[in-house]
């Protein structure tokens, strides 16, 4: 009687385990997509549409959350947020990445690409997806790139010439290389999450910046920096990044369809990013609330090399194969 007892007891628990794993295995994958910009900007429109299609295509298998305008994790916090797997898909910045790998710093090098299809090249091709893996280590998986677009410098004065921006506190993104960059054009630097870019800049705690038009635009920067010089002397990409175990662990199929739906936001995103960071410089332009300054071809080459001994000081770190990869994918090929 009491061993009757015990096997129902058993296996009533037995069917209650399996009964639980079953609804375990039924409710969706979830992927929190955390990021910092606004939804109308490159990667904002990216990771709607992301979710758009995974919502289409595999519905009731993943469920993706979209959390824009640092809202979740800032800067400051997303990466740590990532590795614990408390979120599962972000895209920051590449100058965002200094701690877990020195080579995507060949990104960061001023006056390295000549434009973002010269960018797009170089992320095409062997030596650029290599540096998707280069964060392994880290549990850090690189899924793709993401065009932003070309920084512009931003000011409180007008800057034509290097020597204009002496003095200046620039704020920066967390990149060694770009706190050398404004050094050695004697300005300084400052580097501060995303989110208080605005304030700082509207409080003068800094006086510059340097950003795509896309994010100048979405954040009002431009109604707090009266001039914005059109350098185009770096680019702002990103690269769309998972925890490495969390991704590996997502069943096969459903793996290989999230891939592809990757590779179909990635084209979409790359090839749109240009087009609204000229629209957003038109509105800008339109708002009379910032001057454009565009540069002669002299001034420009004065940027250059006024910038250009910040090559030689991270070659050893990033690599000088990573470097002479990026360089042949101007048009123009530069030593
Ligand atoms: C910045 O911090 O300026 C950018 O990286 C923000 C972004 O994600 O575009």
């Amino acid at each position: 009687m009491f061993n009757t007892i015990r096997a129902l007891a058993t296996g009533a628990l037995a069917l209650a385990a399996l009964s639980c794993q079953v609804a375990l295995a039924e409710e969706p994958i979830l992927i929190k997509f955390s990021h910092v910009v606004a939804d109308s900007t490159p990667k904002g429109q990216g990771a709607l549409l992301f979710k758009k299609l995974v919502e289409e295509r595999l519905e009731g298998k993943v469920k993706v959350e979209v959390y824009p305008n640092s809202t979740l994790y800032g800067d400051a916090n997303e990466l740590d947020a990532l590795r614990n797997n408390e979120v599962q898909l972000l895209a920051p910045s590449l100058a965002k990445f200094d701690q877990y790998t020195k080579q995507l710093q060949v990104f960061d090098l001023p006056f390295l690409f000549d434009d973002l299809e010269a960018v797009n090249r170089f992320q095409k091709r062997a030596k650029g997806r290599q540096l998707l893996r280069s964060m392994e280590a880290h549990d850090i998986a690189g899924l793709a790139y993401w065009h932003n677009g070309m920084k512009q410098l931003s000011a409180t004065r007008a800057l034509h010439v290097p020597t204009d921006a002496k003095g200046l506190n620039f704020r920066i993104q967390p990149s060694a290389v770009l706190e050398s960059q404004f050094s050695v054009i004697g300005a300084n630097s400052q580097k501060l999450p995303f989110s208080e870019v605005f304030d700082a800049l509207k409080s003068g705690k800094v006086q510059g910046a340097e950003n795509p038009w896309s994010n100048i635009y979405s954040k009002k920067l431009h109604e707090v920096q009266p001039f914005i010089s059109e350098t185009n002397h770096g680019v702002l990409d990103y690269m769309l990044v998972s925890n490495s175990r969390f991704w590996y662990s997502i069943p096969h199929q459903v793996r290989t369809e999230l891939e592809a739906i990757i590779d179909e936001v990635t084209y979409a995103v790359n090839k749109q990013a240009e087009a609204d960071n000229q629209a957003d410089r038109q509105r800008i332009i339109d708002s009379g609330r910032s001057q454009v300054i565009s540069l002669t071809p002299e001034q420009r080459q004065a940027w250059r090399d006024a910038m250009r001994p910040v090559w030689a000081q991270f070659e050893d770190q990033i690599g000088k194969d990573v470097i002479k990869a990026a360089q042949t994918v101007n048009r123009k090929h530069r030593e």
